[in-house]
């Protein structure tokens, strides 16, 4: 096995239905939690955890603005230079500096993750294991979530997924797992359904937008079946290889903020400007007017 994971996929080429119509121009990815857009927290996730590779699943919109964000602008450079704006030189070249290698596939249609992940196949090698990150669930952690991820693969090699536990009347949101085992920081799966209902549901551990994959999901992500919701699931296919494919789901260290949703989108910049020394009290006065 080898046992380095070089490259990640970042699938962006859904709709972003929840956060219409501010999505109709700016793709979800590219909002901001505080000054960074949300695709920066995930690239520098992927980026320490030793990814060299970052490969985008785009619709129509996003490609240009990934590369406008991603690459240099002389222009803006010079002139932060001449008026001797050092500091947000710094961040604004922290961006460029920090994926030098990146690809963009295009996804027609968002007919589904499952469907965004297989678009990107060809920039996998057989047999290879691969990073999957969905930018709009952010994690706060040191070490990074990916990185946590990466030690557990080593160990044990299969997939790896993040995971967390949720109240059960939510599992029809989640792809939930069958668990076997559990010593409380990591499950083993023997199976996983996508958004059971809550009476359904084998348990109430959830999988968060962190996958390391085994190459042979694209075995089954190449039949294009539908599931849940008519989509093309990726945990239908990663469930499909768990006879063949040990499959471990991590409760990692650290918060996450479902940027998807409207209150984790709200949170997330709370906790990010609450931990910046230089905002912390002034932001915490102002929260006090509301709460
Ligand atoms: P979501 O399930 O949050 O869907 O996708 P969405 O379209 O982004 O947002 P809503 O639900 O309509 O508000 C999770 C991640 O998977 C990507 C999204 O871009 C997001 O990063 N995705 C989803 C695709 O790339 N293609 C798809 O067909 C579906």
């Amino acid at each position: 096995m080898n046992n380095k994971i070089t490259k990640v996929i970042f699938p962006v080429a859904g709709l972003g239905t929840r956060f219409l119509p501010a999505t109709k121009a700016i793709p979800k990815e590219m909002l901001p939690i505080i000054d960074k857009p949300l695709i920066q927290y995930a690239v520098e996730e992927a980026r320490g955890a030793g990814i060299e590779d970052f490969i985008f699943v785009v619709g129509d919109l996003n490609q240009a603005l990934l590369e406008a964000h991603f690459g240099e602008n002389k222009t803006l450079n010079a002139t932060l230079a001449d008026r001797q704006k050092t500091n947000e030189l710094k961040r604004v070249n922290e961006a460029s500096i920090l994926a030098p290698n990146i690809h963009f596939c295009t996804q027609d249609q968002p007919l589904g993750l499952g469907h965004a992940v297989w678009c990107a196949r060809d920039f996998i090698d057989a047999g290879e294991s691969f990073a999957v990150i969905l930018p709009d669930d952010l994690i706060q952690a040191t070490p990074g979530c990916l990185s946590q991820m990466m030690k557990v693969w080593q160990d044990r090699g299969g997939n790896v997924v993040a995971v967390e536990d949720v109240p059960r009347e939510m599992t029809n949101r989640y792809g939930i797992l069958d668990v076997t085992e559990d010593d409380g920081r990591i499950a083993t799966a023997c199976g996983l359904v996508e958004k059971p209902d809550p009476a359904a549901a084998p348990s109430t551990l959830s999988i968060i937008g962190r996958y390391i994959l085994d190459g042979r999901v694209f075995d089954h992500l190449d039949k294009q079946q539908t599931g849940a919701g008519g989509e093309i699931q990726l945990t239908d296919a990663i469930s499909k290889t768990i006879e063949d494919v040990a499959f471990h789901g991590l409760r990692f260290d650290g918060l996450r903020f479902d940027c998807g949703s409207m209150a984790g989108f709200v949170e997330a910049n709370v906790a990010f400007a609450l931990a910046q020394k230089d905002q912390e009290s002034d932001v915490r006065a102002r929260l006090k007017r509301h709460l």
